[in-house]
């Protein structure tokens, strides 16, 4: 049977699928069932910099969270703040087995340096960055934000001991120079890529709407292309996230180049049977092909194992284009 081992920052995981973080990653039932379907590590939901700037106003009687911003988290179910969110670190690592990745959201506040050192202390294995904040100022320059992610990303791998991992989205105009900057100020890891809120409008209420909160199996592409270009170039260990909803786009996103793969969408489509059957299906193919590990089949495809590597970029588009027909 194939070996679906990997190691992931560091850490040995039984086989390369995480369930991402998520609802369905906030309790400790939902990490356990995870776990009973046979997920290699756990990414807990995001601690967000609200529930922690509302921790801290009660303990000190400063400013906390906008008003809005606690009412929508509330509204998601995230009104438990920072000591929980400790709490359930602790508990799911005494019970589940596996590593288990505490998640941040931050935008670029010095406050989760100190926290991330509470998250260590708490026993998670690593820490998921998840960098989600949408810039709405059009007067800041790109290189100002990334400037920011990076010292973000330095303060708070240097205060901790345990791999750090930065979770982005897609749009930048180089999403390889912003991965290696990440990479060089102490982020071990890279999850590609983390999906922003959507937006909608309620015509009738004239008022924004939440958009669709789940991803769709297509999703999957984006992350490949950047997983292929960048696999081996950056300093950093790549997981795979959107769009993973079977085994055989697990096993592409690692051909690709990607150490792990991460479910979110798919579980809440389908439970958290989604896991186990990907899993299932991942080493029924190895094995129909006599492959023996994973570990073999990762980055096959990648630019860096390309016989052109300098062609590569135009290796995927004229492939995008033949594939019209
Ligand atoms: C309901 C919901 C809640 C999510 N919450 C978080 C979160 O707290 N932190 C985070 O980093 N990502 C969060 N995500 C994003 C997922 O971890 C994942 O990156 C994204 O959904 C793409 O993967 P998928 O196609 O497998 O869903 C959430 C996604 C969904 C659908």
């Amino acid at each position: 049977m194939a070996d679906l081992s990997v190691k992931f920052l560091g850490i040995p995981l039984k086989n390369p699928v995480i369930a991402g973080s998520s609802g369905l990653t906030s309790t400790l039932e939902g990490v356990a069932r995870a776990v009973d379907a046979g997920a290699g590590a756990v990414v807990l939901k995001s601690l967000f910099e609200e529930q922690l700037r509302a921790e801290l106003s009660t303990i000190s009687g400063n400013a906390g969270a906008h008003p809005e911003a606690e009412a929508f988290l509330a509204g998601m179910g995230m009104a438990e703040g920072a000591g929980e969110y400790l709490e359930l670190i602790r508990k799911a690592k005494e019970s589940s087995g596996v590593p288990i990745i505490a998640s941040v959201n931050c935008s670029g506040d010095s406050l989760w340096a100190e926290f991330a050192s509470s998250i260590e202390a708490a026993g998670a294995d690593a820490i998921e960055l998840n960098i989600g904040a949408v810039p709405t100022d059009p007067s800041v320059p790109a290189s100002a934000i990334e400037d920011r992610l990076v010292s973000l990303v330095a303060s708070v791998a240097g205060a901790v001991g345990i791999p750090v991992c930065s979770k982005i989205g897609s749009s930048f105009t180089n999403v390889g120079n912003v991965a290696s900057r990440l990479a060089k100020a102490g982020s071990r890891g890279l999850t590609l890529f983390n999906r922003f809120y959507r937006m909608d409008v309620d015509l009738d209420a004239m008022s924004l709407s939440a958009g669709p909160m789940r991803g769709s199996p297509e999703a999957y592409h984006e992350s490949l292309r950047w997983i292929s270009i960048l696999e081996g170039r950056v300093g950093a260990e790549l997981s795979a996230s959107g769009g993973v909803h079977d085994g055989a786009t697990a096993l592409r996103l690692i051909a690709a180049g990607a150490e792990t793969v991460q479910m979110c969408s798919a579980v809440y489509a389908k439970g958290y049977g989604a896991i186990a059957s990907t899993i299932g299906e991942m080493r029924a193919w190895l094995d129909a092909r006599g492959i023996a590990s994973v570990a073999d089949l990762r980055g096959r495809l990648s630019r860096r194992n390309s016989p052109s590597p300098e062609l590569y970029g135009r290796l995927h588009y004229v492939k995008a284009l033949t594939g019209q027909g």
